[in-house]
């Protein structure tokens, strides 16, 4: 496991950066995303680097983590939404190759064939990750199995809680998501997360430092061979 410490700007400039020499080597990648606050700036980094001509997204297919259940591509706060208005609408991808878990009407037969799907496609080449601050990955919370495909699943009144700040009121938070499982995840070739701020600290300790256990989803990626971490000097401060 690599990790790099840096502020936000430079960390996701960095990843920016892995993204596209992954395309600019394979124009067909396969590429795994994410949501949250924590990859926004590495989308502009990418939008850009696409306006400028230095990449094209033209023949990728990306797959996404997870979405809320219960939430229309249309919300303002599901996932397909916030990839649209982030990425997809301001590069030169065919959406026809974009994948973002459905979150209503037949969801689970889509959930339910997903990791198939990815691995048709040839398998993730690089996948991005944001982290929880109770160290969940996609919406991996802690318990989850090590060994998971792509899953429904219940929301912790912490993940509730953290992304409230999105929406108008907890009470339109969701409390199920779909989400590719830790197994999912660790079948891509090469990973890149992005954790920014204290209240990512204890999450990041265990990232790095902590036993790989279950209790902590993302201790798991210590076993993966193709592992960056890239955090700024907040989320790093308990490592350190
Ligand atoms: C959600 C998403 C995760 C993301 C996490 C952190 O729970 N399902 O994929 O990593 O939020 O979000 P943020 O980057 O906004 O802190």
């Amino acid at each position: 496991m690599k990790v790099v410490v840096g502020s936000n700007d430079k960390i996701s400039k960095l990843i920016a950066e892995d993204f596209i020499n992954v395309v600019n080597k394979k124009e067909n990648a396969v590429l795994g995303l994410a949501t949250g606050t924590s990859p926004l700036q590495v989308y502009a980094n990418l939008v850009k680097a696409n306006k400028e001509g230095r990449v094209s997204f033209k023949k990728c297919t990306t797959f996404n983590l997870d979405e809320y259940v219960g939430l229309e591509g249309t919300h303002n706060q599901s996932y397909r939404y916030f990839m649209n208005e982030n990425l997809f609408n301001h590069i030169d991808i065919d959406k026809k190759n974009t994948n973002v878990l459905l979150g209503v009407g037949d969801y689970k037969k889509f959930m339910n064939q997903y990791d198939d799907m990815i691995a048709k496609a040839g398998g993730i080449d690089i996948q991005i990750l944001g982290i929880g601050s109770d160290g969940h990955i996609a919406f991996n919370e802690p318990g989850t199995s090590f060994d998971s495909l792509t899953h429904e699943t219940e929301l912790t009144e912490q993940t509730i809680k953290d992304n409230s700040r999105l929406f108008n009121d907890i009470s339109e938070v969701p409390t199920r998501a779909v989400t590719m499982g830790l197994k999912s995840i660790m079948n891509a070739r090469k990973i890149v997360l992005i954790a920014t701020g204290k209240n990512k600290a204890k999450a990041v300790y265990g990232l790095i430092k902590g036993p790989i256990s279950e209790d902590m989803p993302c201790s798991i990626l210590q076993k993966h061979k193709d592992v960056t971490v890239y955090v700024d000097e907040d989320a790093y401060s308990l490592v350190k």
